[in-house]
């Protein structure tokens, strides 16, 4: 029989249950609040590992914002270069949600300009404004800050004056090139300076703190900073049980304990290892050797999706650094041994460390030190034949 399943493994996808995350949605309703009274607030910055649930936070605001009648876009950034089209594109759908009512249809005039020379000095592939050739070099800007903050500014002060605050959640900041990066820094805090109700939820891997302090020194000021992590033991409980007691279906004590040191709290594993649970079990009540019995089907799934999507975005040269890294035993590990696994020197990896930096595959913590963005990936590289054998040839 069809059995439907309360678990959703996946990127983005909205658990039945939210674990864990009351505080954070509580502090995050209170500065929307004071949006909503026109009261600019500080902007804040989600970070975490792959899969601690950061998409489906930021997701879960923005609903919250939505209901309190905060204009609200999301926007994911991708490896490719598409920030600005959709920066523009999202303060041009709060015009036009603006421009709805009659009385403040006079305060689109300016951020619409602003909009038009940010697209088309900084998005050349577009053309959502065709202009003449002389309107062309009327819009067209060198300076992408300078054009950003006069997007961000217009935009803001019509948001002040329609009583209409907004809100843009930015989902995958660490792909945001540099100069993208700062130029957005700048111009909301700028807006911020101005009084203007104009915030940002941003979420991202690890290194975006270090990313935007490095660009700005001022946006540890201009951003609250909220490291995203695996849930509490209590936290999985409830992310583990709830699901399931919709359907009457519930778990003994060891069942839970096994679960929860298998997946160490992670959200994405406690979903993926309970929606296999669940299909497996065909009880009432979830026992500990159920869990035992799923527990091979658990790490093949995320053997074969979740480690091997990462794993196969990597060059070979990728490939053995992170063989590297693995070496070293425990992580985080310095480059210095890292570089020592491999027989070269520090400078001769550092191209394959900031590739994969880039590719959001590993992040430096403290002092030269690196680790994986994905939770347990040493474990996934070595169950690999390839490690295996990089190992052998590699024996010290
Ligand atoms: N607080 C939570 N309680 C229960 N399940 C959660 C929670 N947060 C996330 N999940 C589940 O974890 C999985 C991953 O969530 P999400 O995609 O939001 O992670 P992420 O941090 O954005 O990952 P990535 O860095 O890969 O984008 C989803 O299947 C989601 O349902
Ligand atoms: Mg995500």
């Amino acid at each position: 029989m069809f059995k439907v399943n309360p678990y959703r493994p996946g990127a983005g996808l909205m658990p039945t249950y939210l674990a864990g995350r009351d505080e954070d949605m509580q502090n995050v309703e209170q500065m929307f609040d004071a949006l909503t009274v026109n009261v600019p607030t500080q902007s804040i910055i989600f970070s975490g590992l792959r899969g601690v649930g950061k998409t489906v936070l930021i997701n879960k605001l923005q609903k919250i914002a939505e209901d309190k009648d905060i204009f609200c876009k999301h926007i994911e950034v991708e490896e490719r270069n598409d920030f600005i089209s959709q920066i523009a594109a999202c303060s041009q759908a709060f015009l036009r949600k603006v421009s709805t009512k009659e009385k403040f249809k006079n305060l689109i005039q300016k951020p619409l300009d602003a909009i038009k020379a940010l697209v088309v000095s900084f998005d050349p592939n577009d053309s959502t404004f065709s202009l003449s050739l002389q309107e062309k070099e009327l819009y067209t800007a060198t300076n992408l800050t300078q054009t950003l903050t006069e997007v961000f500014t217009t935009i803001g002060e019509t948001a002040y004056k329609s009583e209409t605050p907004i809100c843009f959640f930015i989902d995958e900041i660490q792909y945001m090139k540099s100069k993208e990066l700062g130029s957005l820094i700048a111009a909301l805090h700028r807006t911020n300076q101005l009084g203007y109700p104009v915030m940002v939820i941003g979420a991202g891997l690890p290194k975006i703190y270090k990313m935007l302090s490095d660009e700005k020194s001022y946006s540890e000021r201009l951003f609250l900073y909220k490291e995203i992590g695996s849930l509490t033991d209590e936290q999985s409980k409830k992310a583990i049980e709830i699901p399931a007691s919709k359907f009457g279906i519930t778990y003994s004590d060891e069942a839970i304990e096994k679960i929860i040191s298998i997946t160490k709290g992670y959200p994405f594993f406690i979903q993926q290892m309970c929606q296999i649970v669940y299909k497996n079990a065909n009880d009432k009540k979830i026992e500990g050797y159920h869990v035992e019995e799923s527990i091979h089907e658990f790490i093949e799934t995320l053997d074969i999706g979740f480690f091997k999507v990462r794993y196969e975005r990597c060059a070979d040269s990728d490939k053995k650094f992170i063989f590297a890294m693995v070496k070293c035993g425990e992580l985080p590990c310095t480059i210095s041994n890292i570089a020592k696994n491999l027989q070269k020197n520090v400078n001769q990896i550092s191209t394959t460390r900031a590739q994969l930096i880039s590719k959001g595959i590993i992040f430096p913590i403290r002092y030269k030190e690196l680790d994986f963005t994905v939770p347990e990936f040493s474990g996934y590289i070595q169950r690999l034949d390839e490690y295996k054998q990089w190992l052998e040839e590699h024996k010290s």
